[in-house]
């Protein structure tokens, strides 16, 4: 059993119960606000820790507290054998909460797979119903494979399924409304996710985030009324609102016009084994040379818990003092 503290509370008193677990940094698709077009660095194969390691690190985050897993990537159906990881991680003992974010490309063709593995909930990443725009936006024809998977993660039975949808402004105006009916027609949350400075081209800049107001506002002229979801978890990131007639609902990620660090409870480990206390940290701690070096699980634990003690309050995107991580979206992982 490990020592006390059995949770891990920052310098802040945040409780901390969420990691997101990046087991790729390769992706199938190119999204203009995270990768380069060409010539895109991905980490050996060697550098990245298997799903041994994987489920050893997450393992001793749950003798922590952990109680919530989510794995990302890149894109992590990439991923060899991806619902064999997920199998291991369903059945840890203290995992209340087992989530995957994928772009959907491969996913009718896993979804079955990921399911009979123990995974149900789902996040899954498309902007625009339409095809030329899938195209310009991420940079492969691939709208109508992502459709079928999400048709393919209705039929097995996934539930709650999130659309995320990223909120660049000059970009995805057109398909905010059309998103939201297709959300209302399935059943399907769409979460719009304000555009972060963590793209690789940095192209990022504050008059390119379409915010939170602005979209409610297309989304209450184009389909009708909203109204907020009192939110049962306050630590929850997204802002809830309903339609008012009834039919479905969005959230937001308003990452930028309204920063949910205060309520900050996760961590985060990319594929390449290094622990990150935030998105937007500017230092991260290696775990694998400990994972790979023969450290016992008792100097893992203690690890972790320094590094949610140097947590910081959050990011400061919306002062000067900002200054981007040197690691874009795909290589930390969403
Ligand atoms: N800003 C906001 N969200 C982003 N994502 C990728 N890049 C960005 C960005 N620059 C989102 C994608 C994906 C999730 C992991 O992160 O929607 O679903
Ligand atoms: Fe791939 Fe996700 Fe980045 Fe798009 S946002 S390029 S799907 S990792």
């Amino acid at each position: 059993m490990p020592e006390p503290p059995f949770q891990l509370v920052d310098g802040f008193g945040r409780l901390h119960d969420s990691l997101r677990i990046s087991v790729t940094d390769r992706c199938n698709i190119r999204c203009s606000y995270c990768m380069p077009e060409k010539d895109v660095h991905f980490f050996d194969r060697s550098e990245v820790l298997s799903f041994e390691e994987i489920e050893r690190f997450a393992r001793i985050a749950v003798s922590l507290g952990v109680n919530k897993l989510r794995l990302t990537g890149g894109e992590p159906l990439v991923r060899k054998d991806l619902p064999v990881l997920v199998s291991k991680l369903a059945a840890l003992e203290g995992v209340k909460d087992l989530a995957l974010t994928t772009n959907g490309v491969l996913l009718a063709e896993q979804a079955r797979a990921l399911y009979d593995a123990g995974l149900r909930r789902l996040n899954i990443h498309l902007d625009t119903l339409d095809r030329q725009r899938f195209l310009e936006i991420t940079r492969r024809d691939e709208l109508h494979r992502v459709l079928a998977g999400i048709d393919a993660a209705l039929a097995c039975g996934f539930g709650p399924i999130k659309i995320n949808a990223v909120a660049v402004k000059g970009l995805v105006e057109p398909d905010i409304v059309p998103l939201a009916r297709f959300g209302r027609e399935r059943g399907i949350e769409i979460r719009y996710i304000e555009f972060m400075p963590l793209d690789a081209q940095g192209l990022w800049d504050r008059g390119r985030v379409l915010v939170a107001a602005e979209i409610l506002r297309m989304l209450s002229e184009g389909i009708g009324p909203l109204e907020v979801v009192p939110d049962p978890d306050p630590r929850a990131p997204a802002l809830e609102y309903r339609f008012a007639d009834g039919i479905g609902g969005v959230g937001f990620i308003a990452s930028v016009s309204r920063p949910f660090c205060l309520n900050c409870n996760r961590i985060r480990i990319t594929s390449d084994g290094m622990l990150r206390y935030c998105l937007f940290a500017l230092e991260e701690t290696d775990v694998k040379s400990l994972l790979r070096g023969g450290a016992s699980d008792e100097e893992i634990r203690r690890l972790v818990g320094q590094v949610v003690s140097a947590k910081w309050l959050g990011h400061e995107i919306n002062t000067a003092k900002f200054v981007a991580p040197p690691r874009p979206m795909y290589s930390i992982g969403g």
